[in-house]
């Protein structure tokens, strides 16, 4: 794992997205993987300012998110793909029918084997962002989920659903299901970048960088991983 620390979270977005930018000028048809939650948001934000004032095109861009909520179709302000439509596509000339995340309606054991697939037509995830949550889960392969999962209906945790609290008008609006990337899928990507800030994710940080590869923590798996690189603000990494 290559482990960089930062002074500041602005410089932390602003590397990640330094990188970002450099892959999709590299390879205009880039396969991204994206990730939701507060932690890539700084990140997207970047994006956004590069692309409105150097033009770095996306039209060929294809992205796959990790994860949906269950129930939740993308017009409820709650779901991911409303989060990445407001904090990322809308903001870019992506071609929409190239950004994909999971389908949390419908038929979820069929969307989950269709997801895979079309991660697997588009030839892999080149470059995939991660967050971690306190509990060391990565998208929402909770403590527990075999290393060879591939995509999912997953069980919330407790603890995830009581950190998502504060994205729902109330508790019992939580979905307490999630249609997600496996451990192996995110494994698959072919480099993992990612991003923890606050004294919040210091824990699960050092797990995972110091302690045993177990699914106990789940990212603890990406010591294992060929090319992931971390990026870490001075509280995150505060426990190493
Ligand atoms: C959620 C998401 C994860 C995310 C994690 C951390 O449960 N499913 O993909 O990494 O929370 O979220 P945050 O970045 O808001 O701390």
């Amino acid at each position: 794992m290559d482990v960089r620390i930062f002074d500041s979270i602005e410089e932390l977005d602003k590397e990640v997205a330094r990188l970002i930018i450099g892959a999709v000028k590299e390879n205009p048809s880039v396969v991204l993987g994206l990730s939701t939650g507060n932690s890539p948001v700084g990140v997207y934000k970047n994006l956004i300012a590069d692309h409105q004032q150097n033009g770095t095109p996306y039209g060929q861009v294809t992205t796959f998110n990790l994860d949906e909520y269950a129930g939740l179709d993308g017009e409820s302000p709650q779901s991911y793909r409303y989060f990445m439509n407001e904090q990322l596509f809308d903001h870019l000339d992506i071609d929409k029918a190239k950004t994909h995340v999971p389908s949390g309606i419908g038929d979820l054991e069929e969307n989950c084997r269709e997801y895979e697939q079309k991660i697997q037509a588009a030839g892999g995830i080149s470059i995939q962002l991660i967050g971690i949550g306190t509990n060391g889960h990565i998208a929402f392969n909770e403590p527990g989920t075999p290393f060879d999962s591939l995509t999912h209906v997953a069980e919330l945790s407790q603890a995830t659903i009581d950190s998502n609290a504060k994205y729902f008008p109330s508790p019992d609006d939580i979905p307490l299901r999630a249609v997600s990337m496996g451990i192996q899928s995110i494994m698959n990507a072919h480099t993992v970048y990612m991003v923890a800030f606050g004294k919040s994710k210091a824990k699960a940080i050092k797990e995972m960088i110091e302690g045993p590869v177990t699914t106990a923590l789940p990212a603890s798996v990406l010591q294992r991983h060929p090319s992931v690189y971390v990026f870490l603000d001075r509280e995150a990494a505060s426990l190493l």
